[in-house]
């Protein structure tokens, strides 16, 4: 008999419980395990889900973790833990607060769950990814960061809206970190196949990537208490999905590069990936324009000073 899957979830918040009911709606696995600071909301929730996943007429079991052993037999593991923003905060203004946060639970992961593969998604993500990687010791393939699929979906929003039709054909593309200085690619976005650029004009594609890069602060604005969290919920189900499922699915992923893109080594940011049962198991090279290489680069200089910031502090000191 095939091995049951399992994906444990850690972070009860709202972005953590939406990615475990989406998961345990869909059938997508056998179990789910919910893992936060109080074990009692863990528990609440995972009853409430565990009763939802019979009003669906779904298999799925919901359970709350007691303790980091429970890690023990994910396939997949989400990292949801941390602070969301506040209005008026960058992503970036996280970084030390989540760094510590984040460090914890990824040496829980290498304790118990030496196998799984991960996907990060606390801010700031590609920093956070990068502390998972340094702190698991796990291979490229097995440590991704989710965020190009929630910016390409924001982007594909905003053509809509200003469209009117296509929804549900619209294939956005965004790279580079999940950032103020993500990188929208416009030339690479099609609604059934027909290029943006032949249905929109040059002012209107920019209005779209200036409302993508924004595209999270503008709810974190209107919620005043925390940060968005169905489009980021659905978008890393979508991860894991194609983890589970083996799908070999190319999705905009954040990874560690080495070598891809002109040469970028040991630093994380968002590139096409094709996702399986493995994790990221190939990174996808596309031809950039020299715009577009401009601005990849920008993306990646931020997210290495984020890296360096944490140098500075050795905060890495501990596992060299
Ligand atoms: C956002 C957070 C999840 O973009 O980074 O909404």
């Amino acid at each position: 008999m095939a091995k049951s899957k399992k994906v444990t979830v850690i972070g009860t918040g709202n972005f953590g419980s939406t990615v475990s009911f989406i998961l345990a709606m869909n059938g997508a696995c056998h179990n789910v395990a919910l893992m936060g600071r109080n074990y009692d909301v863990a528990k609440g929730k995972a009853l409430d889900m565990s009763q939802a996943v019979n009003a669906g007429r779904q298999h799925t079991i919901v359970k709350a973790a007691k303790g980091p052993a429970c890690l023990s037999d994910s396939d997949v593991v989400v990292i949801t833990a941390g602070a969301p923003r506040g209005p008026g905060m960058s992503r970036d203004d996280l970084l030390m607060q989540n760094s510590e946060i984040v460090r914890k639970y990824a040496q829980d992961i290498k304790k118990y769950a030496p196998e799984a593969v991960v996907v990060v998604v606390s801010n700031p993500l590609d920093a956070m990814t990068y502390v998972v990687l340094k702190e698991t010791g796990f291979p490229r393939e097995r440590v991704l960061g989710m965020a190009g699929i929630l910016d390409s979906a924001r982007m594909a929003h905003f053509i809509y809206e200003k469209l009117q039709y296509g929804a549900g054909q619209i294939r956005a593309t965004v790279m580079g970190g999940h950032g103020d200085t993500m990188v929208p690619l416009a030339k690479f976005t099609t609604v059934a196949g027909v290029p943006i650029e032949d249905l929109l004009d040059s002012e209107e594609i920019g209005e779209i990537v200036k409302k993508t890069r924004n595209g999270g602060a503008e709810i974190v604005n209107l919620l005043r208490n925390g940060s968005a969290y169905y489009a980021p919920a659905k978008s890393t189900a979508v991860m894991v999905e194609a983890m589970l499922n083996d799908t070999k699915q190319i999705h905009s992923c954040a990874v560690m590069l080495d070598g891809e893109y002109g040469g970028y080594k040991n630093i994380v940011s968002g590139v096409p990936v094709m996702i399986g049962a493995g994790g990221a198991e190939k990174i996808i090279e596309m031809t950039l324009k020299p715009l577009q290489i401009e601005r990849f680069a920008k993306s990646v200089a931020s997210v290495q000073e984020m890296v360096e910031k944490l140098e500075k502090i050795d905060f890495f000191t501990d596992n060299k």
